[in-house]
């Protein structure tokens, strides 16, 4: 096998898939660990190599690493399961510890939000209400990584909409008020590509959100 590039867990569609679209564009060999019930149909007619394998499985991720050995990883997961377990906590914290064990690798690159870590507390309580359990289950994941050893580098977007890429992005030390608060999945796929190889954001937490428009800062 051509050595893989990148490994993403959590392309099977949305941000996920757009990264995934975009590196193999730029040449690059790309594989994506995806549960055997997924449809990746869109991950095979790009090209991408799909290994089987469920996050909450430690094992799973372990065989994938093992299976791959990528230059670069990046993790995307979201959401819970039925039984209310959420990958983007224990997922990605299964993730981190399969990598610690593996073959040293360039960057690992792990996505969660606007909110985590440091930004929690300045947080509405509406916002803590329904956001909360995620935002914490995803700083969890955050504080693991950076214990970790590992490169890493957090990317933390604004609310994501299906919006077309803007290319008008913005990488930023921390959320700001003053920009949207919604940023474009597939300027999050562009901004997340941009800081993977850049050593500027080796150990850093970035924030995404989209640059005011040139409309509204006429009429600011
Ligand atoms: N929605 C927002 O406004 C917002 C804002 C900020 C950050 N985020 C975060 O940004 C990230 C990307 O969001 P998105 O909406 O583009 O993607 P998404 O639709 O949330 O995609 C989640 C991905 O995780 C995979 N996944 C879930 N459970 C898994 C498991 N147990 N093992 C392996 N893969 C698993 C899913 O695969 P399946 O196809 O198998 O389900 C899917 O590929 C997510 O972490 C999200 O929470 C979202």
């Amino acid at each position: 096998m051509k050595k893989v590039d990148l490994l993403l867990f959590g392309a099977t569609r949305n941000t996920g898939l757009s990264i995934a679209c975009m590196a193999v564009g730029k040449g690059e060999a790309v594989a994506v660990m995806a549960r055997k019930e997924s449809d990746v149909s869109a991950l095979k007619r790009l090209g991408v190599t799909v290994v089987h394998g469920d996050a909450f499985d430690i094992q799973d991720c372990r065989r994938t690493l093992n299976d791959i050995r990528p230059r670069r990883v990046v993790s995307l997961m979201g959401g819970k399961n039925a039984q209310g377990r959420r990958v983007c906590g224990e997922g990605n914290i299964n993730v981190i510890c399969a990598l610690e064990e593996s073959d040293s690798i360039e960057r690992c690159l792990l996505v969660t939000s606007m909110g985590c870590g440091e930004q929690y507390e300045a947080l509405s309580d509406h916002v803590k209400k329904f956001l909360g359990e995620a935002l914490r289950a995803k700083t969890e994941a955050e504080n693991y990584l950076k214990k970790s050893g590992l490169p890493w580098t957090i990317v933390r977007p604004g609310g994501l909409s299906d919006e077309p890429a803007s290319g008008n992005f913005c990488l930023l030390d921390g959320a700001d008020r003053s920009r949207k608060g919604y940023v474009s999945r597939g300027d999050v796929a562009a901004a997340v590509l941009r800081v993977l190889d850049d050593p500027v954001w080796l150990y850093r937490a970035v924030t995404v959100q989209c640059d005011k428009d040139v409309e509204d800062a006429i009429h600011a």
